[in-house]
Formats: structure tokens, sequence, C-alpha cells
């Protein structure tokens, strides 16, 4: 009986890849999963985990087998509800993933994207010579934060009042891809009015005329969608345009600040900006993992995995994958990083990457003309999450040019 041979033969690991040891430190244990086999099973939650790259990516490029409608996350939404109805691009499949998702890579191109440059531009020179100013800010608070809440809503069309519920959602969206653990319970201790404001937010009525908001109203307008839908999607851009490029920019200061030697070849060659942020995406991935199901059974290296099985996908640990990077636990700007699975490939592979780039490229352009050095004069303290990786507070001294 091969397939029960094979079943006997599966690596088992007792790692929980959501709790504090592992979320503070993660990456001894993406190297034990990644010596471990091509998959391993976890047995804590009874589910699959793959970590090397190849695994990874061909998981990633075959929906048919590894999809997205059952929930990627842990919560299998055929046996549990979600707890809020789920996201019609993230969490579909196609048909009706192909539809939405068209809308969005439509009005999220780099080329549609390429006309925010200028304000992106201006605000980030104007934060900035602000921080420059004061000689020492939080890499966190005062920038990470700051610059994507203001650039972001204003471009999607959200009015100003009530922003400060954005980055809880963020949290609620993205601690809700693990277990019902701790974090998951802090984030939602507030859930329902940050719910509520969302939503409000949402509709056409609430939405700025000229906005990226608007452009999917339009798409209804042109037959291509409802208007809930419609709804829908702004929502996904408030879910998943907000918190990963916080953290995104807190960890590519974190590199900065961290390996000055590598943020002076970068002030001498700011053609590096571009993939620089590559690099930060490959080495420090903000966000670290997602979910598949299988739709039937498949062997992945030899081991059988059964129909309607969760499968914990590490980008973050494809990232460092030595049969793929030289020297993966080096951070080097010059590296070509691209192929990096922190945006995820295939059919839901990030569609807003034009929105962070244009953000970090912005960002740190004008960071590269002010800033001599950044000094880590302490250990900045990390902020926990289910899947994403970066910091609570990073207390930045600095160097001006
Ligand atoms: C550094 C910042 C970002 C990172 C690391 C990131 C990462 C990702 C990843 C890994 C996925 C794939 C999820 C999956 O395969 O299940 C994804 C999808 C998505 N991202 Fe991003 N993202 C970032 C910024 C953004 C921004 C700024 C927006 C909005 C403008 C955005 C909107 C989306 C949407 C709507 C999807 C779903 C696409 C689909 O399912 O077809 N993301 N992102």
């Amino acid at each position: 009986m091969a397939s029960d041979q094979a079943t006997l033969s599966r690596p088992v690991s007792t790692i929980d890849p959501f709790s504090h040891a592992f979320l503070h430190d993660p990456y001894p244990h993406h190297e034990a999963m990644r010596e471990a086999g091509p998959v391993v099973w976890l047995e804590q939650y009874g589910i699959w985990a793959m970590a090397r790259h190849q695994e990874v990516r061909d998981s990633l490029t075959d929906w048919q087998t590894f999809c997205s409608s059952a929930g990627v996350g842990l919560s299998d939404f055929r046996k549990e509800p979600p707890w809020r109805p789920p996201s019609i691009i993230l969490e579909a499949d196609p048909p009706l993933h192909t539809r939405t998702r068209a809308v969005l890579t439509r009005i999220l191109s780099p080329a549609a994207i390429n006309v925010l440059r200028t304000t992106f531009e201006r605000e980030a020179e104007l934060l900035v010579a602000r921080l420059v100013e004061q000689r020492e800010f939080d890499g966190v608070a005062d920038l990470a934060e700051a610059y994507p809440l203001k650039v972001f809503p204003d471009a999607v069309g959200i009015s100003g009042d009530g922003r400060e519920n954005l980055l809880p959602y963020g949290s609620m969206v993205f601690n809700s891809f693990g277990p019902r653990n701790d974090l998951f319970n802090q984030a939602m201790a507030n859930a329902g009015p940050v719910r509520e404001w969302i939503m409000s937010k949402c509709s056409r009525a609430a939405l700025a005329p000229d906005g990226l908001g608007m452009l999917i109203f339009r798409a209804v307008d042109a037959g291509e969608l409802a208007e809930d839908e419609a709804g829908m999607l702004v929502r996904s851009f408030l879910s998943a345009g907000i918190d990963t490029t916080v953290y995104g920019l807190g960890n590519a200061l974190y590199c900065m600040a961290r390996y000055p030697e590598q943020w002076t070849a970068l002030r001498e060659n700011p053609a590096l900006i571009r993939g620089a942020f590559e690099e930060v995406l490959r080495f420090e991935a903000p966000v670290q993992t997602f979910f598949r199901t299988t739709t039937k059974a498949v062997d992945v290296g030899g081991v059988r995995l059964g129909e309607g099985e969760k499968v914990l996908l590490f980008l973050a640990a494809a990232n460092r994958d030595p049969r793929r990077w030289d020297r993966p636990d080096t951070f080097d700007v010059r590296r070509r990083a691209t192929g990096h699975m922190t945006f995820g490939t295939g059919i839901h592979g990030c569609v807003g990457q034009a929105v962070a780039r244009l953000e970090s490229e912005a960002i740190f352009a004008a960071l590269a003309k002010r800033v001599v050095s950044f000094e880590l004069t302490g250990e900045p303290r990390r902020r926990l999450n289910n899947t994403l990786r970066g910091f609570d507070t990073l207390p930045l001294p600095l160097v001006p040019a």
C-alpha cells in the first residue's frame, strides 16, 4: 500500500508557528522545517506546512489543487463560519476570483499607480523633512504607520475622520488567519465598532469622487460588478493595503539601521533603492504566511496529502531557502531579490504591489537625501501577529546629511 507507507513516512513536527517564542524568532524553526522535508505535518494543529521555496511556489501557482475559497487562514470556511463575509478576491477561486481580480488589476496597475507618484513623493519629502528636524523619531509610529495612513486612504478616497480604526482593523484581519490564541483575542476585543466604521467607509456615498475606491464603483456602472461587490473590494483595499506596508516600511528601516554599510551603499547609489526594498521583503518578510486548502488528494515530494486539508505556506522560509538563494541569511541590497515569495505568486499574487513599491521608493529616496545614518540605540520592541512580522517601536536617532 504505497499511499499508507507515504503517510507513515511523513515528517512530523511539534512546532507551534503561532507561539510567542516562534514569532519572536522564526528563523531557526524555518530552517528545521525546510530540513525536515518538502512538506511537514504540524501535529499541534493537524495541518501541513511547506517551507522550501519550490514547494511554496508550486502550491501558490496550483490553485486547482490548493484553493483559497476555504479561507487563507487556519480556519476552514467549510467547517466553521468565517468572522467576516469572505473576501471576494483573496478568499475566492476562479471564476469569481477572475472577475473581481480583473477590476483590481486594472485599477492598481503600475501605470495607473504612477499617477500617484507626485503626491506620494511630496508627502514623503514633507514627513521626512519634519523627522530629520527632530533628530530622533520612532520608526514605527512616526514613519512606518504615519506615511501609509496618510497617503493610502487619501488615494482610496476615504475621509480623514476615524482613521485610527484602520490599524486595529488590519490587526483583526491578519491575526484572524491564525488560531484563536491570545493574539487573536486581543485583536478582536473591539471588533464591533471597528468593523462598523470600516463598512461605513466602503459605500459609494462615502468615497471621494476621484479616488481608487470610486474607480471600483465605476466598474459597477460598466456592468462588471454588483454594487455590494464593489463595497467588498474597497474593504479589500483597507484590509490588505495598510498593515502590510506599515510592517514592510518598519522592517526596511530596521534593516537600514541594523546594517549601516548597506544604507551607505544605497545613499551612494540611489538607483539601488528599488531593489533594496525587494531585498527587505525577502529578508524580513512583513507577510510571513498564508494557508491553502487541498481540493483533492495530492503527492508532494512522495508524501500524500488528503483532500480538504489545510496547508500552511511559509513565504518567509521560502525566502531564505539555501536551495534557492546564495547566502540567504545575508541582507544585501545589491542582490537580485525578485522571486521572493512575500507578495505571493500565481493568480493571487499581490495586486497592490505597485502601491507598496511606490510608498517605499518615495520614503527611502527622501531619507537617502537627508540621513547619513540611523543609530539603533536600544533593542526595538516587536509587535507579534499571527501573520505579519514587524515592530511595535523602533527608536531611531539619526545623523542628518
Ligand atoms: C509590502 C506590502 C504588501 C505585501 C507584503 C503584500 C502581500 C500580499 C500577499 C502575500 C498576497 C497573496 C495572498 C495569497 O496568495 O493568499 C497579497 C494579495 C493581495 N494584496 Fe497585497 N501586499 C502588500 C501590499 C498591498 C497593498 C498596498 C494593497 C492594496 C493596494 C494590497 C492588496 C492586495 C489584495 C487585494 C490581494 C488579494 C489578491 C488576490 O487574491 O488576487 N496589498 N498581498
